[in-house]
């Protein structure tokens, strides 16, 4: 039976929890001060979308759910890093972070520095210990596909053209370009990911999928723009106000509130034509599609 998307998306969100607190290193561990700030930046908060993205895509290639878990994982632990880092006073300064003070706030920038590094490394020994899919040669392709992601092509290229960019006034494709690679490599990462621990997709559907996820990850962080200046600090657990207040090129900034809010839905649909050959299959996806623009934080 189909269970409702709240109910599928709680009990995902449970199990997934559990899945990534045995994956980490516990914090008694030596060095316990490093293990335990790597369980703060991680566990008890975010709104794991990446990993839920992971499940659908798993769910629709027939994958098995404990290795889309070590997968989705992987994509989650970057993705928390990228965060710390993201929150560092040589980046965006901040504070806040899933309604706790940010890493460096309640340990050290040291310890922030270092939880990144280690998250970073943790996610690559995942993908090289547990067996993801039947072929080895599809998995060194998965985590290959994680390391572009992530790297000076992804996710952190993007955010050296976010820090280059204070205060300069970027094209539309150049915005396009940073928030495709800032936000967007690491949504299209997990998407892929959960799709290739499964064997029931071919590669014109793997493709209909990564189209998919450039177009929802490029909304993903159009939306963050905007809630940036349209939400507040409580409801998003992080610090509201800060792209204008740090001078970033946003879409907000370019567009407007109202043409970001536009350019949002426009990506949206685009992105809902992108699974039309799925059918009902891709429900969840769609869910999830409707879930990251329609979000409140
Ligand atoms: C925030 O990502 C940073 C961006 C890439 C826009 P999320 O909005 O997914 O943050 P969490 O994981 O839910 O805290
Ligand atoms: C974050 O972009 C992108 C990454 C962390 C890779 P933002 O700087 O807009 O994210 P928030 O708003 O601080 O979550
Ligand atoms: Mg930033
Ligand atoms: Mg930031
Ligand atoms: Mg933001």
């Amino acid at each position: 039976m189909r269970v409702d998307f709240q109910s599928w998306i709680s009990a995902h969100q449970v199990r997934f929890e559990d899945a990534l607190s045995g994956l980490l290193p516990r914090a008694e561990v030596v060095p316990q001060r490093l293990h335990e700030a790597m369980r703060y930046a991680v566990l008890d908060g975010g709104k794991r979308v990446r990993p839920l993205l992971a499940f659908a895509t798993g769910e629709l290639a027939g994958a098995d759910e404990a290795r889309v878990d070590v997968a989705a994982a992987a994509v989650e632990l970057i993705h928390a890093y990228s965060l710390v880092h993201d929150d560092m006073p040589c980046m965006d300064d901040d504070v806040l972070r899933r309604g706790k003070p940010t890493c460096h706030v309640q340990y050290d920038e040291a310890t922030a520095l270092l939880v990144g590094d280690s998250l970073q490394a943790l996610a690559f020994q995942l993908l090289a210990e547990h067996r993801l899919c039947e072929d080895a040669v599809r998995q060194l392709e998965m985590i290959k596909l994680l390391a572009v992601a992530s790297g000076s092509r992804g996710m952190a290229g993007g955010q050296a053209i976010d820090l280059a960019s204070v205060g300069k006034a970027l094209t539309l494709p150049e915005l396009e370009f940073m928030h495709i690679h800032k936000t967007g490599a690491l949504i299209r990462a997990a998407i892929l990911l959960g799709a290739h621990c499964g064997s029931r997709l071919g590669s014109v559907q793997m493709e209909k999928l990564d189209h998919f996820g450039k177009l929802i990850g490029l909304a993903f962080q159009v939306v963050d723009d905007v809630l940036d200046c349209e939400a507040d600090t409580a409801t998003l657990g992080k610090t509201a106000g800060k792209d204008a207040d740090n001078d970033k090129p946003t879409y907000v900034s370019l567009l407007g509130i109202q043409g970001a809010r536009e350019m949002a839905h426009r990506l949206h649909r685009e992105a809902q034509v992108a699974l039309t050959e799925f059918g009902d299959e891709a429900q969840r996806l769609r869910e999830l599609a409707n879930f990251i623009v329609l979000r409140k934080f």
